[in-house]
Parts: structure tokens; C-alpha cells; sequence
């Protein structure tokens, strides 16, 4: 039994943690502990003095040692004397904003709750338990279900909660958290995922400190600057050791995620939709749900701890048919031509690319509408024939007969003002009358809260899926939203819109990939803008960054891969001088690093000399040989790439038979050692053999003292070795 509840306490079991809760005498429920599994209450571990101007709640009488500004709350909210970040606040129909949450009851059952209308872990009734308590505001009637998904085997416990309003009168949602999570004190750092465009997720870790420190997006998507994800650690925690707790919001909205060290050096964690942009009105009797963080706890340091997200998204969040399947190595025209095709220069890429061994074409942005350039085009989604004679229908024959699938690119939330779908809709474009609205990239934002825009995208996008042999989609989103405002919403509701765009969005992903389940949806915007669980619900994919610069790419790649699996990381092959940069790196190099992806390649390979082809095929045929190995083996960051000059990763078979190990080292130093590597996730008494040489190492030799690099001439050199065991001890 992964959930037990016992003498007032919850204790939440998985294999290799503890998380538990207990409610007082008042009804309060308190958090524990989330760690390192241990076989009692934690409860011996609390004890408060009485803390000066942190009030008492009324029934604690003369206990002035009680108050909620000290406890370790469960969910912590506004107005009941915890001056606290809350995780949930709320307006009643008289004004005042106080929620007093009191336990009422709980249920537990086998398997995971689903939530309505977002995306969510799911798992079968023998991999989950799920846990409900019913928190409630008596005063209000307003109640909080605080909803626990325990994945046992996978060391997650995924949080979510279910507000409903069983009160007399309507009343508005102003913070509505996922998740509160207490740690006992505040020496920790934590870990978050910055950047912009082209240079996504850059790992940050710092020391907590006293006050509130926290990350977000107001953008109406995840975003680029922020990624909706971060580790707290312990400070010394490392690669391999340590204690560390990760959370990733399953959104793809606007999110906040804030931690505050109190004025007893104790921690709190919430994260969920970004309150500033956000409130939510409650009729009598409705609920509102809010989106699922998924947590994991390490008790061995970051890799496990990246490992359990990386199962745990692989195997319970991404769906459809290329889940856990291989997936086709493709060859994108974007940075070959940019906007300057017709059919003739599609085909001439595309049977090039066949001849290389490659699998799919994806024709990028610039095949409908009137689109030359970035300034018109967006909303017309039917065939510009003057680009591509003959039409659609006609190309994709042309392409399948070389053996090639083909995919398409879409940007279906977005608007361009020369458009003919502007000129007939004004009014589905975001935007607040009275007010030029703000343009990004000359486009302007569709409101997906409307039905009437969903079922015009829904119509243009599956009539050509329909229509035509694409097997790929490329769902785009290429700005940040403003301007919120809608006419399906009263003036007093505007502030819902944001959460109902990325309702809408949901909906009609979740539409689309549902009737076309064997077309691989790849996500996007401007590359991993939009680089969340929730979008991983319905793309299996997510192109990682618009930087395909080799040396950058490491850093993006090794940012992303602390939440999220290989498998889930589109990443190419492109053209030098990179377009980004300005950066020349070998083919191999580009090879190397995007092999640690979903392969694929972005470049005119007509421009390449015959030699470069040859390479070309041979890593595409390799790839096709590692991707099994790739996706499915567990991955280990061996290097710093912030620290160490050099970035390196392995992939590492689950019978630990094989091992593929890669990197790029940065510099070439003269008259220098060759660099040691050391490997991890080994057999300590197999023995190995390194490709191409004669010699057996130990596993625990290959661990403990490493694997000599190649010496490297010239910058930005890939290596990689691939290793084989060859005796068990
Ligand atoms: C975004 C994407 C690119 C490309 C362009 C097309 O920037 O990230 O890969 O599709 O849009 O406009």
C-alpha cells in the first residue's frame, strides 16, 4: 500500500521516500516530511516557541505557541495569520479575501485521478494510488480537494487541487497553487532553468535566502525566460549524493513558482498559475481545477532525481503511437530556404535526403496563405499554389514515392494582420478595443478561449491531415501574449482568459491528436519557448531551440535534461556558418550533439560535398542503430559544461551490457594529458571493451578512474565511445 492513513497521519510511500502528513486537533493538516524513507511519524521533530506578532488562531485560546505563521502547512492560504507566501487566496461576495482550510475528510483509492480538461500523469490502477482531502473554509464554503497521485514504483507523487464552491454565494479564485510544499529549514539551494530565445534552460543554483525568491512567466506560455520547473537541494548536493526534491508544473500557461525562507529559517514552495494574471470566479456549486506539478525526491543526488522525471514523462505522460517508439530521423527545410521555396526546391531537399537514408520531409513555414515573408500569411491555412504548383497533395506523392513521409508546419494559435482570416474576423485576434494592440514578429494572438476559433482550426488543420499523407505535425507558437481581453467574458472576468487560452489550446490539441494518433505532433515555440510537461501530454517531441549551433546546444541540451527525457528533445543537424552564431563545428560535432535527441537534420544537403554525404548517411544509418539505446537507456550528465570545458553524457543500456558514451570537448590545449572521464551506471564487476580497442576494463576501474578522451586538435571536438560488456565477474 503506497498510501496509508494511520492515527491522524498520511504517510505517502514510494520506493525509495516518505512523504507525510498529519492533521492537529484544530483540523490543521501539516507536511512532515518529504525524504528519505523513514518508519515513524516526523512529528518529534516540530517544536515552536512563541514567536512574537505571529497571532494564534481563536480556538488555540491561551496556546500561543500555535500559531499558522510558524506550522509547516500542508496548503497554505491568505488571511488566517500566516503572512506567508499562500498557495491559494481567494475574494468572497463581502469583499474580504481570509480562507481558513480545515480538514473535513479524505478517501484513497487505487489508481490516478485525471483531470478534467488539462493534461495529467495517468498510470493504471496496480502503478498508482491516489489520495483526496477534503479541505474546507467554513466560513465561505469553499472547498480545497488536495489530490495526491502516488506512482510507487517511479518515485513521484504528482499534487493538483479541486476547489469547489459549496458556499451560498459566488466567489473569486485570486491564487489557486498546485502545490505547497514546506521543507523544515532553509539551507538548501535551489536549481532553476532561465534563458531566452535561442538559449533556452542555462542552469542557475543558488542558495536560498531569507525573503521570497521565485521564478515565472507572464507571457500567456511557459516561455523561453523561464522553464516551469526547479530542484531544491541540499547545499553539497551533488551529481551523485545528496537530497533533492524536483517539481515540474504540467502547464503551458503563465506560471509562478515562489519559495520563501521564513523568519524561523524554515522553507516553502508553491507553484502553479501565475496569480498576476489570474483570478477566477466561482458560481455556487462549480469547481475549478488546478493544473498537476509532478514531484520526485533523490536521496543519491541530481541524476537519479533526473532519471525518475525522465521515467516518469517518457512513461506517463507523453501518448500515442510514437510514445516509446523510434522515431523517424527527419530533414526540415526551415534554415535551408527560410521563406524562399516553390516545389522544386522541396523535392530537390527531399530526394537528396532519401538518398542519405533519411525518413521524412517536413515542409516548414511558408506553404499557405500569402506568406513571403513574416509579416502576412498566419490564419490562412490553404496551399499557396503559387510556391507550390500543383498543390499539396501532389508533392506529398512525389515525396512518398522516394520512400519519404512527409510532415508539415503549422503556427495554428496566431494571426497575421494581412491575412484573409483577419480581414474576416477582427475579432478573434486578442487584443483590447480601444487600444493598438501590441505585435510580435508582426503577428497578433488567435483567443482559443472561443469555440468558434477552435472549430475554424480545427476544420483548416484536420481537413489537410485528412486530405493529404502527413505524418508529421509542427505546432508552432511564435510570441509571447498580451492585450488579454475577450469578448466571450464579462468585463469582470477578463482575468480568466489566460488559463482559458491554455484551456482551449488543450482542448484542441487533445481533438487533433486524438483523431489523428499515428501523425507524430512535434512541439514548438521558437524553438523551447513553450518546453513543458503539459505540452509533452499531446507532442511527444518539443524542437528544443532555434539555436542549432553544436557548442550552444550543449548547454541548452544539458538544461533540458534535467527534467526532461532525450526522446522528448528535437535537435538538428544544420548548416556552418551556424545561422545563430556565426560558429563553424565539425559535421561530426553537429552529428554527435544532435544524436542526443530526436534526430534530424536542417540544411540544404544538395549544398554538401560528396564526402559530407557520405558522412551524413553513416550517421543517420548509426543513429538508427543507437536510438533504441538512446531513448530507452539511462542518461548521465558526466560533465559541468559550465565548469569543465568540455560537455559529456552517456547513455547506459538497463542490462548495463552497453554503453554509449559522447561529448564535445571545448578547447584544444597544447602539450596537455589526455582527459579522464569517469563513467557511471556500470556493473562495478563486468568487464567492458571499447570499440575499436583490444583491451578489458573493469566496470569499477571505468567508474572509479574513467575512460581516457581522445587528444583533440582544434575547438568543439566530439568524441565518442562506445562500450560493450564482454564478462560478468
Ligand atoms: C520558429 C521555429 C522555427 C521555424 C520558424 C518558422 O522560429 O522555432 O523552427 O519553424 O518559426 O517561422
Amino acid at each position: 500500500m503506497a498510501i496509508i492513513f494511520e492515527g491522524n497521519m498520511f504517510h505517502l510511500t514510494t520506493a525509495h521516500t516518505l512523504y507525510q502528513m498529519g492533521i492537529d486537533a484544530f483540523g490543521i493538516l501539516h507536511h512532515l516530511w518529504y525524504g528519505e524513507k523513514t518508519d515513524c511519524s516526523m512529528q518529534y521533530l516540530y517544536n515552536y516557541p512563541d514567536v512574537g506578532f505571529s497571532g494564534n488562531p481563536y480556538e488555540a485560546g491561551k496556546l500561543r505557541t500555535y500559531s499558522m505563521d510558524t506550522l509547516p502547512l500542508e496548503y497554505a492560504t491568505v488571511g488566517n495569520g500566516d503572512y506567508r507566501i499562500p498557495a491559494a487566496a481567494a475574494v468572497h461576495a463581502d469583499g474580504s479575501c481570509a480562507l481558513d482550510l480545515r480538514y473535513e475528510s479524505h478517501k484513497i483509492y487505487e489508481g490516478k485521478y485525471a483531470i478534467e480538461g488539462l493534461p495529467a500523469v495517468y498510470a493504471d490502477d496496480s502503478q498508482a494510488q491516489t489520495l483526496e482531502i477534503r479541505m474546507r473554509d467554513a466560513a465561505s464554503g469553499l472547498v480545497a480537494v488536495l489530490r495526491y497521485g502516488v506512482l510507487e514504483a517511479s518515485d513521484v507523487i504528482t499534487r493538483s487541487v479541486v476547489f469547489e464552491n459549496e458556499g451560498a454565494e459566488a466567489l473569486t479564485l485570486t491564487k489557486a497553487h498546485s502545490v505547497c510544499l514546506p521543507l523544515m529549514d532553509g539551507t538548501w539551494d535551489w536549481l532553476h532553468f532561465h534563458g531566452r530565445h535561442t538559449m533556452e534552460r542555462q542552469v542557475e543554483r543558488k542558495e536560498l535566502f531569507h525573503g521570497i525568491q521565485q521564478i515565472g512567466s507572464t507571457r500567456g506560455t511557459s516561455s523561453h525566460q523561464q522553464n516551469p520547473a526547479l530542484i531544491l537541494c541540499e547545499q553539497g548536493c551533488t551529481e551523485t549524493s545528496g537530497l533533492c526534491i524536483g517539481a515540474a508544473l504540467m502547464y503551458s500557461g503563465s506560471f509562478q513558482a515562489q519559495i520563501e525562507v521564513d523568519q524561523l529559517g524554515q522553507a516553502r514552495m508553491v507553484m502553479g498559475i501565475h496569480p498576476d494574471q489570474f483570478s477566477w470566479k466561482l458560481e455556487r456549486g462549480a469547481r475549478f481545477s488546478t493544473p498537476e506539478v509532478i514531484l520526485s525526491c533523490s536521496t543519491q543526488g541530481l541524476e537519479r532525481l533526473s532519471q525518475q522525471f525522465h521515467a516518469v514523462i517518457r512513461n506517463h505522460v507523453c501518448r500515442g503511437s510514437y510514445q516509446l517508439s523510434s522515431r523517424p530521423v527527419l530533414i526540415n527545410n526551415w534554415e535551408a530556404t527560410y521563406f524562399d521555396f516553390n516545389e522544386e526546391k522541396i523535392f530537390s531537399i527531399a530526394k537528396q535526403a532519401s538518398e542519405l537514408g533519411i525518413d521524412l520531409m517536413v515542409l516548414d513555414d511558408g506553404w499557405f496563405g500569402k506568406r513571403d515573408d513574416d509579416c502576412s500569411g498566419l490564419g490562412d491555412w490553404t496551399v499557396n499554389e503559387q510556391k507550390l504548383k500543383g498543390g499539396l497533395a501532389a508533392l506529398v506523392e512525389k515525396i512518398n514515392a522516394l520512400g519519404m513521409r512527409f510532415g508539415l508546419w503549422f503556427e495554428p494559435e496566431m494571426v497575421s494582420e494581412d491575412s484573409d482570416l483577419y480581414r474576416a474576423h477582427p475579432d478573434w485576434a486578442i487584443r483590447i478595443p480601444d487600444r493598438d494592440p501590441v505585435r510580435s514578429r508582426y503577428q497578433l494572438v488567435l483567443d482559443l478561449s472561443r469555440e468558434d476559433v477552435r472549430e475554424y482550426l480545427y476544420g483548416s488543420i484536420s481537413s489537410l491531415l485528412r486530405e493529404n499523407h502527413i505524418e508529421y505535425v509542427k505546432w508552432d507558437m511564435n510570441r509571447s501574449i498580451c492585450d488579454w481581453n475577450t469578448e466571450t467574458l464579462p468585463s469582470t472576468r477578463q482575468r480568466e482568459l489566460p488559463h482559458r487560452y491554455v484551456l482551449g489550446l488543450y482542448e484542441l490539441l487533445e481533438r487533433l491528436t486524438q483523431e489523428f494518433p499515428d501523425v507524430l505532433f512535434e512541439g514548438c515555440s521558437g524553438g523551447g519557448g513553450r518546453f513543458d510537461a503539459g505540452m509533452l501530454y499531446y507532442c511527444p517531441q518539443i524542437w528544443c531551440s532555434d539555436d542549432t549551433d553544436a557548442h550552444e546546444r550543449t548547454f541548452i541540451q544539458y538544461g533540458t535534461s534535467f527534467f526532461y527525457p532525450v526522446s522528448t528533445v528535437g535537435s538538428h543537424v544544420s548548416a556552418v556558418p551556424n545561422h545563430q552564431t556565426g560558429r563553424t563545428t565539425s559535421l561530426e560535432t553537429r552529428g554527435t550533439v544532435a544524436m542526443a535527441g530526436s534526430f534530424g537534420y536542417e540544411l540544404d544537403l544538395n549544398l554538401l560535398s560528396e564526402d559530407e554525404k557520405q558522412t551524413v548517411s553513416e550517421q543517420v544509418e548509426h543513429y538508427r542503430q543507437l536510438q533504441s539505446l538512446i531513448y530507452n537507456g539511462s542518461y548521465h550528465r558526466l560533465s559541468d559544461p559550465y565548469a569543465d570545458g568540455m560537455a559529456a553524457w552517456s547513455f547506459v543500456s538497463e542490462d548495463q551490457a552497453c554503453v554509449l558514451v559522447q561529448g564535445v570537448i571545448y578547447r584544444a590545449v597544447p602539450n596537455a594529458l589526455r582527459r579522464r572521464l569517469r563513467l557511471r551506471g556500470l556493473h562495478a564487476q563486468a568487464h567492458y571493451r571499447i570499440s575499436g580497442e583490444e583491451q578489458v576494463y573493469s566496470g569499477s576501474a571505468l567508474m572509479a578512474g574513467g575512460v581516457l578522451l581522445p587528444r583533440v586538435m582544434g575547438d568543439d571536438v566530439s568524441f565518442e565511445l562506445y562500450l560493450e560488456l564482454v564478462k560478468k565477474a
